[in-house]
């Protein structure tokens, strides 16, 4: 499975890119807004450090406003993908940005029927948001199974299942299980993720037992 950062916070795409296990990164005009910074700026200086898809959000809600917004932010750098809402307009402009060329992340998706239409669209990755739908008492993870299970009934829909809005380490442990081509992960998941008590604990024995070691005599 893929592993993409789902923030804009440029030191911590640093940080992770420098672990290497990052294969791109989702942002989204919420992210962007937090980070204070231009937008474009912003995603020019991610595709400098990660060498893999950088989603940038339009946000036109019109096919033809997406279309233009999402073929100038493509300019930007060629690891640069569209994120399109799943709306009509959206589906539509999907179509129309995949004819030029122009890589897509269908965004905001909470239902299969949802993602087989981006995907029939041409959409190169579609984003379920599980943990919103957690959030609403749904089992988001179920839509994971959903989704993936639906386009392996057909080979020729060639869209990854990306897992959106994780909350927590065992979303990405089921995510991976389940199959999903990729998991795009906040910060503070990925910390979690490297986190174990017993390899700290482990690793503090191993070093004390070090500094006890036989040394042995000098050679001159
Ligand atoms: C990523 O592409 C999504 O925008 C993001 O995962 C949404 O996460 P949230 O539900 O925590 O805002």
């Amino acid at each position: 499975m893929k592993i993409f950062l789902d923030t804009a916070e440029v030191a911590d795409i640093r940080k992770y890119a420098a672990w290497g296990v990052i294969d791109g990164v989702t942002t989204n005009p919420s992210l962007i807004a937090k980070s204070g910074r231009v937008f474009e700026e912003v995603i020019e200086e991610i595709c400098s450090i990660v060498d893999g898809p950088i989603s940038a959000e339009v946000t036109s809600v019109e096919t033809e406003g997406m279309v233009e917004e999402g073929t100038r932010l493509a300019g930007i750098h060629e690891n640069v993908v569209i994120k399109v809402p799943l709306i009509p307009t959206g589906l539509a402009a999907t179509k129309a940005l995949a004819a030029k060329g122009i890589k897509t992340n269908v965004t905001l998706c909470f239902s299969a029927t949802q993602a087989l239409l981006a995907a029939k669209a041409g959409a190169t990755m579609v984003s379920p948001f599980i943990g919103r739908l957690d959030d609403l008492g749904e089992r988001g993870m179920a839509l994971i199974e959903d989704i993936v299970r639906t386009f392996r009934n057909y080979p020729t829909l060639k869209t990854e299942v990306l897992v959106a809005s994780i909350r927590n380490t065992d979303h990405v442990r089921q995510a991976a299980l389940l199959g999903a081509d990729i998991s795009t992960i906040p910060p503070k998941i990925m910390d979690k993720m490297v986190g174990h008590h017993m390899t700290d604990k482990g690793l503090a024995a191993f070093l004390a037992d070090w500094e006890t070691r036989a040394t042995g005599a000098p050679t001159s």
